[in-house]
C-alpha cells in the first residue's frame, strides 16, 4: 500500500545518503515559506520553494493551475520540482500535499534533514482563514476538509520528518531558531 511505502521507504536511508538541504513540511498554513525564508537569510543557503517553481513554471498562480490544468498536472509538476533540487547546501519549502507522492517522501529525505512544522488546529484554523487563495480550500465544508486531509496528511508528514517543531506559539524567527537547532541536534547524533 502507498501509505505503507512512504512510510518505510525514508528510515532505509542512512544519513550518509542523505545530503545537505534543510526541508520543510508540514500542512498548509504552518508557516514553511516564511521560515524558509528567516533560514535562507540566516544561512546564506540558496531557497528553492517548490509552489513557486511550478507556478513560475506555468506562469501562473497555484490556484489558477488548479482551475485551469486541475490537481494532476500540479502535482506532477510539483514532484519534478522536487527532484529538480540539487543535493547540497539549500533550504527546501513544500507545498502541504507533496507527500501524498510516495517517492516524494524518499526524495525529501535523500536531499537532507526534514523538519515537519505543525501548528495546534484552533490557530491554524484561523491562520487559513485570513488567506483564501488555496484551492484545495475553496467551496463550502471548508473546515471539514481542513480536518479530514489533515488526517490522512500527519502520519505521512510524520514518517518523513526527522523531528517536529509546533509552531502555534512562536514567530518565524523562533520556528527557524528551532528548525536550525532540530537540523543540528539530528547532524550531530549521527555524526
Ligand atoms: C497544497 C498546499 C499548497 C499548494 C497547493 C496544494 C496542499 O502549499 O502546494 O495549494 O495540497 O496542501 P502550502 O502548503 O504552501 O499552502
Amino acid at each position: 500500500m502507498s501509505r505503507c511505502a512512504a512510510a518505510d521507504a525514508p528510515v532505509t536511508l542512512s544519513m550518509a545518503q542523505r545530503g545537505d538541504a534543510i526541508v520543510l513540511v508540514g500542512f498548509m498554513g504552518t508557516g514553511k515559506s516564511s521560515v524558509g525564508r528567516e533560514i535562507a537569510r540566516r544561512t546564506g543557503f540558496p531557497r528553492f520553494d517548490t509552489d513557486q517553481r511550478v507556478a513560475a513554471q506555468f506562469g501562473c498562480t497555484v490556484a489558477e493551475i488548479f482551475a485551469r490544468h486541475g490537481e494532476e498536472a500540479f502535482r506532477k509538476a510539483e514532484s519534478a520540482a522536487l527532484m529538480s533540487v540539487p543535493k547540497g547546501d539549500a533550504v527546501v519549502v513544500t507545498g502541504g500535499g507533496i507527500l501524498i507522492r510516495p517517492e516524494n517522501a524518499r526524495a525529501v529525505r535523500r536531499l537532507g534533514v526534514v523538519a515537519h512544522l505543525t501548528c495546534g488546529r484552533g490557530v491554524l484554523l484561523r491562520r487559513l482563514a485570513r488567506r483564501q487563495e488555496r484551492p484545495l480550500l475553496q467551496g463550502p465544508d471548508r473546515v471539514a476538509r481542513i480536518d479530514a486531509l489533515l488526517e490522512i496528511r500527519a502520519p505521512l508528514y510524520r514518517a518523513a520528518a526527522d523531528f517536529e517543531v509546533d509552531t502555534t506559539e512562536l514567530t518565524h524567527a523562533e520556528v527557524a531558531d528551532a528548525v536550525l537547532g532540530g537540523v543540528e541536534k539530528v547532524r550531530r547524533h549521527a555524526a
